[in-house]
C-alpha cells in the first residue's frame, strides 16, 4: 500500500473542497488495512468512503484510508430471501443495480444515491420510505486500535433515523469491511412515497416492477438534486426536525400551511427544505457557496468555497430557522 504525503482531497469529496490530509492511503483488504494501522499505529484517523457526506471545513492532521475493499457475493438464501455479501469500497448504486437486474427486491427506493456499500450503515441511508435498516442483516468491522474484526447484528447497529451506533458510541472507532443485505426473492413494492406513484403514472407504467421503481426513483432525484460531477453538494445538509403535537399546534397558529409528517400521535416531522426556503434562503448564493434553487435543503459549491464558507452559511440559515420558528436544525453532514 502506498501511503502519500500532503494529499489533496479534493477529487474526493464531492463538495469538491480543496483540503489537504497529511497522509493518504488505500485500502481493498482487511489485512492491507490491518498491516496500515500497525505502521501507523499513533496518528489520528478517518476512513474515507466515496466522500459524499462529509465536509472538510481544514485540512486533516492525520491519516485518511480511503476504503477500495470489493466484491458481490452471494452467502445464502431460504425460500423468500436471499443475503448478499457487499465489500465497502462497492459503488452503492452499483450494489442496487446488481439487485434491480436480477430482480431481488428491496434497495430499488435506493437507487442513486451517492457513495460507498461501506459507509451505508453509517447513517442508515434512506429515499423514498425505504432505510437500509430494511433490508441489513449484518456487517462486519474491523476496530482501528486493536485490529480486531467484530461482527454487528441489525439490532447492534441501533440504527435511528439518519443514524447508527458508529456516529455516536463507536465514532471514529471502526472501519466497516462489509455488509450483508437480506433481500427478497418475491419483491413487495414500495410505492408509498406519493412522488413515486405520480412518476410511475408519467412513464405509464402498467406492470409495477422493481426495475420501474428503481427508473421512477432516479427520473425524481435527478429532478431535484445537483449531480455533484457539475456542482459540489453533499445531499441533504440538516436533518428533516421532529416535533412534538403541542410544538406543531404553535407553528400552525403562526405559518397554518406549514407541512408536516405524522411519526406517532406524539411526533410530527417538518420538512427543513421548507423552513429554509421560507427564510429565505433558497437560491441565496454568497460567493461560490449557495443554497440549491430547486432544493433548499441542499447546500452548494458553485466552483471554488471553501469547507469554512459552507459551513459559516449552514451557521447563518440555523440561526434565522431557530429565530423564525424555533426549531433547532441539525446538521446531517459530517463536519470534519
Ligand atoms: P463518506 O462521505 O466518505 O463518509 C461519510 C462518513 O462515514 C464519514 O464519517 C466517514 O468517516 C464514514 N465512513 C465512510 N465509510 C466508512 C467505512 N467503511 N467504515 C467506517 N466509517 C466509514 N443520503 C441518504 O441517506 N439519502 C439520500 O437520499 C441521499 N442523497 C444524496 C444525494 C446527493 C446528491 C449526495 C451528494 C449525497 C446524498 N446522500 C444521501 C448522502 C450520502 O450519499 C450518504 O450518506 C452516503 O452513504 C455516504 O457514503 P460515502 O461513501 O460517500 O461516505
Ligand atoms: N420543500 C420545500 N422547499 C424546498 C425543498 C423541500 O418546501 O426547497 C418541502 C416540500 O414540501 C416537499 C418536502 O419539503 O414536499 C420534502 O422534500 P423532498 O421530497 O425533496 O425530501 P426532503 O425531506 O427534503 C428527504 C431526505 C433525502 C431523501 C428524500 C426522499 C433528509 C434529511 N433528506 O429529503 O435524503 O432523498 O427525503 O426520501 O431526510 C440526504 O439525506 O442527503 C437526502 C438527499
Amino acid at each position: 500500500m502506498q501511503l502519500k504525503e500532503n494529499f489533496s482531497l479534493k477529487k474526493y469529496n464531492t463538495f469538491k473542497i480543496d483540503a489537504y490530509a497529511k497522509y493518504f492511503a488505500e485500502f481493498s483488504s482487511a489485512d492491507s488495512l490491518s498491516d496500515i494501522l500497525t505502521v501507523k499505529k499513533n496518528s489520528k484517523k478517518m476512513i474515507l468512503g466515496g466522500g459524499s457526506n462529509i465536509l472538510f471545513i481544514k485540512n486533516f492532521d492525520g491519516l485518511i484510508l480511503k476504503n477500495a475493499i470489493p466484491g458481490i457475493d452471494v452467502t445464502g438464501d431460504d425460500d423468500e430471501h436471499v443475503y448478499i455479501k457487499v465489500g465497502a469500497g462497492v459503488n452503492w448504486h452499483e450494489f442496487v443495480m446488481y439487485c434491480v437486474s436480477r430482480n431481488i427486491g428491496g434497495v430499488e427506493n435506493l437507487s442513486l444515491i451517492p457513495g460507498n456499500t461501506g459507509a451505508s450503515p453509517m447513517q442508515n441511508i434512506g429515499a423514498y420510505g425505504v432505510e437500509i435498516k430494511d433490508v441489513f442483516h449484518e456487517l462486519e468491522a474491523m476496530h482501528l486500535e486493536e485490529n480486531s474484526v467484530q461482527t454487528f447484528k441489525n439490532a447492534d447497529c441501533r440504527f435511528g433515523y439518519r443514524d447508527s451506533i458508529f456516529k455516536k458510541k463507536y465514532k471514529d472507532q471502526f472501519a466497516i469491511l462489509n455488509v450483508t443485505f437480506r433481500l427478497q426473492k418475491k419483491p413487495a413494492y414500495n410505492i408509498s412515497y406519493g412522488a413515486i406513484e405520480d412518476e410511475l403514472k408519467k412513464m405509464n407504467v402498467e406492470n409495477l416492477s422493481i426495475k420501474a421503481i428503481s427508473d421512477a426513483v432516479i427520473k425524481i432525484r435527478k429532478s431535484k438534486l445537483p449531480d455533484p460531477e457539475l456542482i459540489g453538494n453533499a445531499g441533504s445538509f440538516f436533518k428533516n426536525p421532529e416535533v412534538r403535537v403541542n410544538q406543531l399546534h404553535q407553528l400552525t397558529q403562526i405559518e397554518p400551511g406549514i407541512p408536516s409528517f405524522k411519526i406517532n400521535d406524539d411526533a410530527f416531522k417538518i420538512p427543513a427544505g421548507w423552513l429554509i426556503e421560507q427564510c429565505g434562503w433558497k437560491g441565496y448564493k454568497k460567493g461560490d457557496a449557495g443554497c440549491y434553487d430547486k432544493q433548499a435543503l441542499v447546500l452548494v459549491n458553485y466552483g471554488k468555497a471553501t469547507g469554512k464558507e459552507i459551513y459559516n452559511l449552514s451557521e447563518e440559515i440555523k440561526i434565522s430557522v431557530k429565530e423564525k420558528f424555533v426549531i433547532a436544525l441539525e446538521t446531517e453532514v459530517n463536519i470534519i
